[in-house]
């Protein structure tokens, strides 16, 4: 019972000293862009923290001042809800834009749970979209052609977060963003697939979007009591150096906990460790990069 206290005390204590550093974190400089930098948020394989590092570090940026689009791409629709937006059948979505040639002013939503964050949704019709577009002109760009007829200087930052496949939607994405972003998950097979990946974005780039780079890779999913995690990596940062952001996002419940509510985690739970490594990592991710 006194031990069982006694880590009472110790994890009231670490939340305290947690919400303390989170808060001197907000007297930092959170820079905002010149331009909006429209990032892209892709790896083929399923479950590796896509969904929710698009919409935890959306919700970081946007709780730092930011103007913050979120376009889900991926007809599961998860970071829709995780953003608390609705996206049934019926919701004016992404798949209207990309086939139906809706403008996306017609389809963005403020999110309920934090201001200054907007969502274009994703709904199940999404799904039939992979095959719609192939008859389609200018099939890969037409969510390039979206974002161009939009508005967008009125955002610091469109994030897409993308399904878990290379085909035409994650096309649209690459040709649609500036910047690609890569979550990683620190586990074992991580950097299977990831050399297709590099593949496909080195083709949008030969033959349809010049400006796409690869800015970030976000080790996701850590789970510092494994050894493996540790030399995943380790992998990760010899094989591609300084666009790996210093920030690792631990495996933590309490981010997997917040979607069911429709929130992100920095909502959710400000203080525990996975709202503050996306607040760390997006306070990177505002600096260009890697901070030391
Ligand atoms: N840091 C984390 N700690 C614990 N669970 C996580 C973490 N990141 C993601 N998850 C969970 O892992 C699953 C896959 O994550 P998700 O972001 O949906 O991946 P993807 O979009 O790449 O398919 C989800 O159930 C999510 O809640
Ligand atoms: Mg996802």
């Amino acid at each position: 019972m006194r031990e069982a206290l006694k880590d009472a005390k110790v994890s009231r204590e670490t939340t305290a000293t947690a919400v303390k550093t989170a808060s001197s974190r907000r007297d930092r400089e959170w820079p905002r862009p010149d331009h909006c930098r429209v990032v892209t948020i892709a790896n083929q394989k399923g479950g590796v923290g896509k969904t929710t590092s698009s919409v935890n570090l959306a919700a970081s940026l946007a709780m730092h001042g930011a103007q913050v689009l979120v376009v889900d791409l991926d007809p599961q629709g998860n970071a829709s809800t995780a953003l608390g937006v609705e996206h049934h059948a019926e919701v004016p979505s992404i798949y209207e834009v990309l086939i139906e040639d809706m403008p996306l002013d017609d389809i963005v939503v403020p999110a309920p749970e934090i201001p200054n964050l907007y969502c274009a949704p994703a709904t199940l019709n999404l799904a039939g979209a992979e095959i719609e577009l192939v008859s389609k002109v200018a099939r890969e760009s037409r969510l390039r052609r979206a974002l161009d007829a939009y508005d967008t200087n009125k955002f610091d930052y469109v994030l897409i977060d993308c399904p878990p496949s290379l085909g035409l939607l994650t096309v649209n994405a690459l040709v649609g963003g500036d910047e690609l972003l890569i979550p990683i998950q620190c586990e074992y097979y991580a950097l299977e697939g990831l050399g297709q990946l590099i593949r496909t974005v080195d083709l949008v780039k030969a033959h349809l979007n010049q400006k796409l780079r690869v800015s970030t890779i976000l080790l996701t999913m850590y789970d510092a009591r494994t050894r493996l995690a540790a030399q995943v990596a380790e992998d990760v940062r010899s094989h591609f150096g300084d666009v790996v952001l210093n920030t690792v996002i631990p495996r933590s419940v309490r981010v997997s906990e917040a979607p069911s509510y429709g929130q992100s985690v920095m909502t959710y739970d400000p203080g525990s460790s996975g709202a503050l490594a996306y607040s760390e990592a997006a306070y990177e991710m505002a600096h260009g990069g890697a901070v030391q």
